[in-house]
């Protein structure tokens, strides 16, 4: 059966055809069932074209919702259909959501008919996500509501929000209310909590990025006084990695960094904060008198301890709330608080240094950032890197998920947000929901090229397969130009050791 992504369990497909009359109704057995039944209820109103009702829980109906009872992972789910019904089994709301999405591509929409089969699924990463930098081009409400729509038909469950950086401050701090100053569109709370619960409907859990103590020239741009030099600040147009980073010798900087973080914890219901600390040339704290006086009084040598000593103390205050902290992978060596999570990225850096015993989320440069061209990052390694999650995984255990990255100093529109998402955005989430032993990419382009059009009805634009793939020695070259650009942006901007 052509199903994006694969199912994770027993597919069977038995013969016979249950067909969807013009006038049915769906049963909801449980109040938590009550969102899937209603987007099961729109989908085939609208797609299909067929009336449909929603019956009370105990009437007889030809579509039914049941919960396992204790059998199905939390985000599991079954799929029994015969040519009488179907039911769609659950632990959870979020298992009953996913099966609806299953479901929906099991419909031949031209004659309402639906094969008899079997299906038995769970996801194999519990962290399956999509980064989107709302900093470099701010990403409007109801784009953001896109984006999640079609992040979670893919069952993708994390969308790591990156709000802060050079370019831009996009989140209302109340303790600081400056800081969106050098912003002209920014998120308020309540713009946050919309999309919390949009989000949440749909099992998606947003994690907050709040970039520190580099890539925070647009806060500095407000706060001068949190910087080694006292400023003045410009935001910077384009890409590129700054100098300029927040003072850790000044009392002021360090309470701002804590409040900042507390208010982000106590508005986004996750148990992570991303807290960056990603490209941090240590240039302004080598000649700031105050940074090296702090280091003094810690009895620190090197700047880098004293990036460490920032990352396990502000560790330190998100736990206070409950929370842990994730950073990239730039820094992090096994002093690091251990409870902090670590996001491998970087191209240059050997990652075996970098993770000890600690959690992983990977997102490794060459094969998840889709803000690159397809000749970097074809539509085939997006799916290839489902293998080399699994080659890692069978050594270690600690890797909670990936993530698949949107960056946007270059991107600017709906279309080409999504001629950079699609298709390797549905390679990526098949990669992280399905174990890699039953990943194929001959059934996965077909099952793509099948569902494409009915499943991503919102999308404005893609890459046309020939793009999509192109042969195979241009990329090599183009990912060696790439790796090189990388290495020399790194050198000019003063990281000389990663
Ligand atoms: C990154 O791309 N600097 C995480
Ligand atoms: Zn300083």
């Amino acid at each position: 059966m052509l199903l994006i992504p694969y199912p994770n369990g027993e597919v069977i497909q038995n013969p016979g055809l249950f067909v969807l009359g013009n006038a049915f109704s769906i049963a909801i057995t449980k109040d938590t069932f009550g969102f899937a039944s209603r987007q099961l209820k729109s989908w085939l109103t609208d797609t299909c074209n067929l009336t449909v009702t929603l019956a009370e829980p105990g009437h007889s109906s030809s579509i039914q919702f049941r919960e396992s009872s204790g059998k199905l992972p939390k985000e599991g789910y079954s799929i029994y259909v015969s040519s009488t019904g179907c039911m769609l089994e659950a632990e959870s709301a979020v298992g009953a959501f996913y099966a609806v999405q299953t479901f929906k591509q099991l419909i031949d929409a031209r004659n309402g008919t639906i094969p008899c089969c079997e299906i038995h699924d769970s996801p194999s990463f519990s962290w399956r996500g999509l980064l989107l930098d709302a900093t470099r081009t701010f990403c409007p409400l109801p784009e953001m509501f896109r984006l999640l729509d079609l992040a979670s038909s893919l069952k993708l469950n994390i969308l790591h929000w990156h709000l802060t950086d050079d370019q831009g401050w996009r989140l209302a701090i109340d303790g600081y209310p400056n800081l969106t100053n050098s912003s002209p569109q920014f998120y308020s709370k309540e713009d946050v909590r919309k999309v919390l619960s949009y989000a949440s409907e749909r099992n998606i859990t947003i994690i907050p990025e709040i970039d520190m103590p580099g890539h925070f020239i647009a806060a500095l741009a407000s706060y001068p006084q949190f910087s080694c030099t006292g400023g003045p600040f410009s935001i910077p147009q384009g890409e590129g990695i700054f100098s300029e980073l927040l003072c850790l010798g000044k009392e002021e900087a360090l309470i701002f960094a804590k409040s900042v973080i507390n208010e982000v914890c106590d508005l986004f219901p996750a148990p992570f904060i991303h807290l960056g600390g990603d490209e941090i040339p240590l240039i302004r704290w080598k000649e700031c008198s105050d940074c090296q006086k702090k280091m003094k009084e810690l009895g620190l040598k090197e700047e880098k301890e004293l990036l460490r000593w920032f990352a396990n103390t502000m560790a330190h205050v998100a736990k206070e709330k409950e929370k842990t902290i994730i950073f990239w992978d730039d820094s992090i060596d096994e002093h690091y608080d251990p409870s902090i999570v670590c996001q491998i990225w970087n191209p240059l850096r050997n990652e075996r240094k970098t993770v000890g015993k600690r959690s992983l989320i990977m997102s490794n440069y060459f094969y998840t950032y889709l803000n690159l061209s397809h000749s970097i990052i074809p539509f085939r390694a997006a799916y290839r890197y489902g293998a080399l999650l699994n080659g890692k995984t069978n050594r270690r255990s600690n890797i909670m998920g990936g993530e698949f990255l949107l960056w946007t100093e270059d991107i600017h529109t709906r279309k080409e947000r999504d001629k950079h998402l699609f298709p390797r955005l549905v390679a990526g989430a098949e990669t992280l929901w399905t174990d890699p032993s039953r990943l194929d990419w001959k059934r996965f382009s077909k099952s793509y090229k099948m569902c494409n059009e009915r499943l991503f009805t919102s999308i404005v634009a893609q890459t046309r397969p020939f793009f999509a793939n192109p042969p195979r020695l241009y990329c090599k070259i183009r990912r060696y130009l790439e790796y090189r650009r990388v290495r020399k942006n790194s050198k000019k901007s003063g990281i000389t050791k990663l």
